[in-house]
């Protein structure tokens, strides 16, 4: 790994909000103070009934409880909105740029605030009252944004689908939720394509009962069917409601939304952020990490329906009362230089993006990225996978010029917002590292016995105490939560990545520990992707593992045992793959697929795992230990057999 540093630009020193004296000492205060520096981070919103109570957070295994700002009320939406009315009603809130690069459309806060109104009493019309969870399965266009703080303004819960799943792993969210309206649009469009959203719906509520109302957004103006006493058109439900709608008060741990993300075992699990604490911890690192001043354009390129895209394309910005530029499409369409172009029209300040996408970008070459200014760039953001250090350097020199510093931020769903990222104005890059934690943030290196490492040191990852932002539970299951981040090492945080720290106190994520992958930025559960092959007539046993992949990260690689008379051709290869997709979604469709006529298990019959992901990464030098297995022969056959072996 590469080890050169990047000192903080001579600007960035002078003029960031934040340099390295400030980041000692709010560091020094959150560790011997915390309830007074979370109190005073708590200010940075507005709240109903100020809170008397901080922190009370339990992270024992028989008693996991999270609560920050318990007694105070709020809102989300009067948070990210009404505040902002009395200076920024006039401003940009929300820059939306369409598929079709000749499509831009601004919302204004004040534009903002009646669209939400009136998605909230469309809402209510349909009878969604405090607490009620609303799906909302959309493509990236500002109604995915007022639907979501619709929601919050009247104290729903949303449950964001990412628009490329399939009409299964939604019809499972939906019950899972018990969501009884879900908000849709006719179709999607991403690089010119189009995406059967409505249908997709269609065919997910033959799976689940108990949906009363489909909201469905005009999008492409396609035709799909509309069930009558079911579907609604948007536009008419919102032309028939009141433009002004009260927000609710909500008490700091309401939940705000639920989003479902992939573990080691079983199905996803719906993650609950609650209000008060997730809205302080989102403000505070959208501010602090991108150096965020009043008046530039900010720039996520996630989906909605992820994570990033809850935090720091809506809550974090627009908490901040920051201008947020929402992307529908894709990083190649119509070319390789649609990012830069998009930030030469509308003036992007702070860019943020995966590493998937910088190297798929950095392999078309240098030349479209010349073609154009970027000369509005001031930073440059990294999430989702580890960024190798020769991503980071073209994104560093290319990109930006060797001007912009690159915060390389690392967090999870559950952790709500950043966690471990440098501060432009305070901390020296080292390219491949996401450096040192933010303040509030205790992580600690472990061995697998639990022992806590001290100085530079490799390990798994855990955080040590609570912070404001983090999860609260897992919807419906809280033991689930206590066991799947609770249980490994008593009494922290378990986050399920591995890391090293270096001599500077500097962490270097290695990913993850367990059995998730992560595929240009998104996670999967190597269980449901196995689940879905095993629910395939012909397949009877599956096991999936990553491998290195140069463009994604890691690539899915599945082995497959099929049924008696299951014959294994290139044809059932194909059906498999699709299988896949339909299940799940395109995300999750297998790389590679061996089938193989049996598994290496030991004689208890556990699948070694070990054993199958050095065969996927090619080493097979380095198989270790085979004695202890059933049926050692199993090994040499997947050796031989391999793909491109
Ligand atoms: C997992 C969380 C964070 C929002 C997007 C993904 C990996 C994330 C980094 C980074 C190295 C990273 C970890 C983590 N990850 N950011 N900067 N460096 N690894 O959220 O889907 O919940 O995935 O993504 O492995 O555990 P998520």
């Amino acid at each position: 790994m590469s080890e050169k540093l990047h000192p903080v630009p001579a600007g960035f020193e002078k003029s960031a909000r934040i340099n390295e004296q400030d980041y000692h000492a709010l560091y020094e205060r959150s560790l011997t103070s915390p309830a007074a520096f979370w109190a005073e981070q708590a200010q940075r919103i507005d709240w109903i009934t100020p809170f008397t109570k901080v922190k009370h957070t339990s992270f024992d295994i028989h008693n996991v409880s999270i609560r920050w700002f318990e007694d105070g009320t709020t809102n989300v939406a009067m948070n990210c909105i009404d505040r902002h009315l009395p200076h920024r009603a006039h401003q940009t809130a929300i820059i939306w740029e369409g598929d079709d690069p000749a499509l831009s459309r601004h919302v204004t806060y004040g534009e903002l605030h009646e669209q939400v109104c009136r998605f909230a009493n469309v809402l209510k019309k349909h009878g969604v009252k405090k607490g009620d969870r609303v799906t909302i399965y959309l493509p990236m266009i500002p109604e995915a944004a007022f639907a979501m703080l619709a929601c919050a303004r009247i104290g729903a819960v949303h449950s964001v689908v990412f628009g490329g799943f399939s009409p299964e792993a939604l019809a499972g969210r939906i019950a899972d939720a018990a969501s009884d309206v879900v908000v849709t649009a006719d179709e999607g469009l991403r690089g010119g394509r189009r995406v059967p959203l409505k249908s997709n719906v269609d065919a997910a509520l033959e799976k689940v009962e108990g949906v009363k109302s489909v909201i469905v957004v005009t999008r492409t103006g396609a035709e799909v069917d509309m069930t009558p006493g079911r579907d609604y058109r948007y536009e008419e439900e919102a032309a028939s409601v009141h433009a002004d709608c009260p927000y609710a008060e909500m008490n700091a741990e309401d939940p705000l939304f639920i989003l479902y993300t992939s573990g080691s075992t079983g199905q996803p699990k719906g993650v609950v952020h609650t209000t008060g604490g997730y809205l302080v911890h989102v403000a505070l690192t959208h501010e602090a990490v991108f150096d965020y001043r009043d008046g530039e354009v900010y720039w996520c390129t996630a989906d909605v329906g992820w994570v990033t895209g809850h935090s720091y394309i809506l809550y974090g910005p627009l908490a901040n009362g920051a201008t947020t530029l929402m992307f529908e499409g894709v990083p190649n369409y119509p070319d390789v230089r649609r990012f830069w172009e998009v930030i030469d029209k509308h003036k992007v300040s702070i860019f943020y993006t995966a590493p998937t996408a910088i190297r798929a970008l950095m392999a078309a070459g240098e030349e479209p990225v010349k073609k154009t200014s970027r000369k509005s760039l001031r930073l440059l953001g990294s999430v989702g996978e580890p960024i190798n250090p020769e991503a980071w350097e073209w994104y560093h020199r290319v990109v930006g010029e060797g001007r912009c510093p690159i915060v390389d931020t690392w967090w999870q769903t559950e952790t709500g917002g950043i966690l471990i990222a440098p501060l432009p104005g305070a901390t020296a890059l080292k390219p491949g590292s996401a450096t040192r934690p933010l303040f509030g943030v205790f992580p600690e290196i472990v061995d697998a016995g639990g022992n806590v490492l001290t100085g530079a040191c490799e390990g798994n990852l855990v955080i040590a105490d609570s912070w404001p932002g983090q999860a609260r539970t897992v919807f419906g299951d809280h033991e689930r939560f206590a066991q799947t981040y609770f249980s490994a090492y008593p009494g922290k945080y378990f986050t399920g990545d591995g890391a090293r720290r270096d001599a500077d106190g500097y962490y270097w994520i290695t990913g993850r520990v367990d059995d998730v992958i992560n595929v240009s930025g998104h996670r999967l559960g190597t269980a449901e992707i196995e689940s879905a092959l095993v629910a395939h007539e012909k397949v009877s046993e599956a096991a999936v593992v990553g491998y290195p992949h140069d463009l994604k990260g890691q690539g899915i690689y599945a082995y497959v045992t099929l049924m008696e008379g299951a014959h294994a051709t290139e044809h059932l290869r194909k059906e498999l793959v699709k299988w896949v997709r339909a299940e799940i979604g395109p995300i999750a469709a297998p790389d590679v697929i061996q089938f193989a006529s049996g598994l290496p298990k030991t004689r208890s019959g556990k699948i070694m795992r070990r054993i199958l992901r050095k065969i996927a990464e090619g080493e097979f030098g380095a198989l270790g230990d085979t004695s202890t297995l059933a049926d050692p022969g199993v090994v040499e056959e997947l050796v031989r057999e391999r793909p491109g072996a």
